[in-house]
């Protein structure tokens, strides 16, 4: 049931201020100190032990994979590798017993994602699900996991079950810093609480859907568009150009912004659309001076700003505000008018939303 809603996929991005909560439900103690994932609670010691995480997945599940290996290597000082689970599995990659194996997968049921696990088993390392779909057979075949409790996800292009595992990975980032005493317990109930106030400020955000849908208006008959992000939110970038192209079949590609002067400058005119997520944290000076480049180029630039930017507002041909929040929960807000822009032009474009051609919902076969 849609729910009212035109098509699955809007009605999905409209429940994210809920999924996220039933995501974190239940796993925050009540006093807001500390976390609890009841499914790896078991295998915590080896996790907080763990020599390097691999992360496995496709698509968009590998994005999130992706924010992950940020949040991983930035609060619990693990190294990360983030691997597409079909190059994975055909390479005869190195796993030591001691490494532990993250599969993200909302269906649960990704062929390439369950066979590297499989071929992983081997190694004896520590086999972890982060699925949305309970029973599926990625989560039977894992050794312990956390469910992502999105609800079933109908529109092909995945909205909710992306920040539900992004919310997942973020709760094992923290929970990993805190058990190996490299965050303090003040600093880890300020990344709890500002996790529990993301609901209500994607909730501000959706609030300006009509805003963003206008600007999408604007854009809808673009051939091309490049999204541009830095540290934890080149994911986002990623994602942003994945949900672009294949729901409106406008060619995009996401880029880490320093990496756009190596290549994807000189595609750069005054019609290319560059998406840039701008918000306020430890690369802002930086992505200013990349949005210079591309105004510079003529290129036109919609950047997604943290509310009451002063700087980017003037030099910007759309700025999409998102409200302030921990640089390292950025990922969860600033996905959202990307999603939402990417449903608008699709419709514009009179595209079937939610079953683009070609695409299946779960990729069965390899
Ligand atoms: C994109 C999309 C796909 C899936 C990918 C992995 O919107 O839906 O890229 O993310 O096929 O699927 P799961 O997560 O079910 O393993």
């Amino acid at each position: 049931d849609k729910c009212g809603y035109e098509h699955f996929m809007l009605k999905e991005i409209h429940e994210q201020p809920h999924t996220i909560s039933d995501t974190f439900r239940g796993r925050i103690s009540m006093d807001q100190s500390n976390l609890f994932l009841g499914g790896i609670t078991d295998v915590l010691p080896r996790l907080v032990q763990a020599r390097r995480i691999i992360i496995i997945a496709c698509g968009t599940s590998w994005h999130a994979g992706l924010v992950g290996e940020y949040l991983f290597e930035e609060y619990a000082r693990i190294p990360v590798e983030v691997e597409y689970a079909s190059e994975f599995r055909y390479r005869n990659p190195v796993i030591y017993a001691d490494d532990v194996i993250i599969a993200i997968s909302q269906s649960g049921e990704t062929a390439d994602t369950l066979a590297a696990i499989k071929m992983a088993k081997e190694s004896g390392a520590l086999i972890l699900g982060v699925c949305n779909v309970a029973g599926s057979s990625i989560a039977r075949e894992t050794d312990a996991g956390v469910y992502t409790h999105a609800g079933i996800e109908i529109g092909v292009a995945s909205t909710k079950a992306f920040t539900s595992q992004v919310t997942v990975l973020m709760m094992m980032a923290f929970l990993l810093g805190k058990k190996r005493n490299l965050i303090s317990q003040e600093a880890y109930e300020e990344l709890i609480a500002g996790l529990t106030q993301i609901p209500d400020k994607i909730q501000e955000i959706l609030s300006d859907e009509q805003y963003i849908k206008g600007i999408g208006e604007t854009y809808k008959d673009a051939t091309n568009a490049l999204y541009l992000g830095r540290g934890n939110l080149y994911p986002v970038a990623l994602e942003g150009a994945l949900k672009l192209k294949e729901i409106s079949y406008i060619h995009a590609e996401g880029y880490p912004a320093a990496e756009m002067k190596h290549g994807p400058i000189a595609l750069i005119d005054e019609n290319m659309p560059v998406f840039i997520i701008a918000t306020k944290d430890k690369s802002y000076e930086k992505i200013v001076s990349n949005i210079q480049e591309v105004k510079a180029r003529n290129g036109k630039v919609i950047a997604v700003v943290t509310k009451g930017d002063d700087v980017i507002v003037k030099m910007a041909d759309h700025v999409i505000e998102v409200p302030e929040c921990h640089e390292a929960l950025a990922p969860l807000v600033t996905i959202i008018p990307l999603q939402i822009i990417s449903y608008y032009i699709a419709v514009l474009r009179g595209c079937n939303v939610d079953q683009p051609r070609n695409l299946a919902k779960s990729v069965t076969v390899e």
